[in-house]
């Protein structure tokens, strides 16, 4: 029997499967299924770890990777076996009752930085699920860091953590179209803007420093930093990330009602 089943092989779970695959001990049995046969073999090519289904197989676990419209579809077909969600605004009691009978489930909000390595992923357990939790946060933990949390917190995590890299690559465009227009090559604007993110990233991480340390360790009173920050705060950059990260909550919430 598989150890886990990955149903749905598109973005976020190709990227998981694939991140599985390579990471996980060699005894750990790993399959992939999705409506699409092509999507499964695309997966399973560049994956020989991966198992390739032509259908739901038995397997302990099942991590559902489809849309948050189509997953009470599939884990209604599900056999017995622990249940791993990913789908966005998909609720605990929403799985449990479509899952019927007795079952472990976790809610998973993974970031597409997982396809890196490089992945935060909040987790939530249902009732009597500590097993499962702890088998979940193993498996993502290979591609990335992994984090438990509350259900209730979990839409606000995953405005922060799973839609976050989104913001951050509008940072980026935004930087490059700023070196653009001041006369950088866009190409060179580009690497600037992605590098300096990512160092930006890689020192607040090994310092462990708080951001604002680090912001103020780089702005020299009245220097070119300190103008660009004045202008940043003056044209509401701080109100706009509360209320970006308030839109994708309720986004969020309304993604839980039509599901
Ligand atoms: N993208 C993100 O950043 C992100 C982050 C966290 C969580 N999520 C969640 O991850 C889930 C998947 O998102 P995605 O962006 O990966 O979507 P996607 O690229 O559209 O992938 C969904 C996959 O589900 C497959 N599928 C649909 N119905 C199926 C069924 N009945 N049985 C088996 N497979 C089925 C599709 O298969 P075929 O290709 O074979 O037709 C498709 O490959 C969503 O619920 C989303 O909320 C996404």
């Amino acid at each position: 029997m598989l150890d886990l089943l990955v149903i749905g092989a598109g973005k976020m779970g190709g990227a998981l499967a694939a991140g599985f695959a390579d990471a996980a001990p060699d005894s750990f049995g790993l399959g992939v299924f999705s409506r699409q046969r092509a999507s499964v073999d695309r997966l399973a090519t560049g994956n020989p770890r991966l198992v390739a289904c032509d259908r739901i197989e038995p397997a302990r676990n099942y991590l559902v990777a489809v849309k948050p419209h189509q997953v009470s579809a599939v884990v209604g077909s599900l056999p017995p076996g622990g249940l791993i969600s990913i789908a966005a605004g998909v609720t605990l009691a929403q799985l449990s009752s479509w899952a019927g009978g007795e079952r472990q489930i976790v809610r998973a909000m993974p970031n597409t930085p997982v396809s890196v390595k490089a992945g935060v992923t909040a987790l939530a357990a249902g009732g009597d699920s500590t097993e499962l939790l702890a088998e979940a946060k193993t498996m993502f933990s290979w591609v990335g860091r992994a984090f438990e949390v509350e259900e209730g917190m979990l839409n606000a995590v995953s405005a922060i953590s799973g839609s976050g890299p989104a913001y951050l690559f509008l940072v980026m465009e935004a930087m490059q179209e700023a070196g653009v227009a001041s006369g950088i090559p866009a190409a060179l604007a580009l690497e600037l803007a992605r590098e300096t993110v990512l160092g930006a990233g890689v020192l607040a991480r090994e310092t462990g420093s708080d951001p604002r340390a680090l912001r103020l360790a780089v702005t020299s009173p009245g220097g070119m930093t300190a103008a660009a920050l004045a202008e940043l705060e003056r044209s509401g950059l701080r109100f706009a990330f509360h209320q970006a990260i308030r839109a994708a909550i309720e986004a969020a919430q309304s993604l839980s009602k039509k599901a």
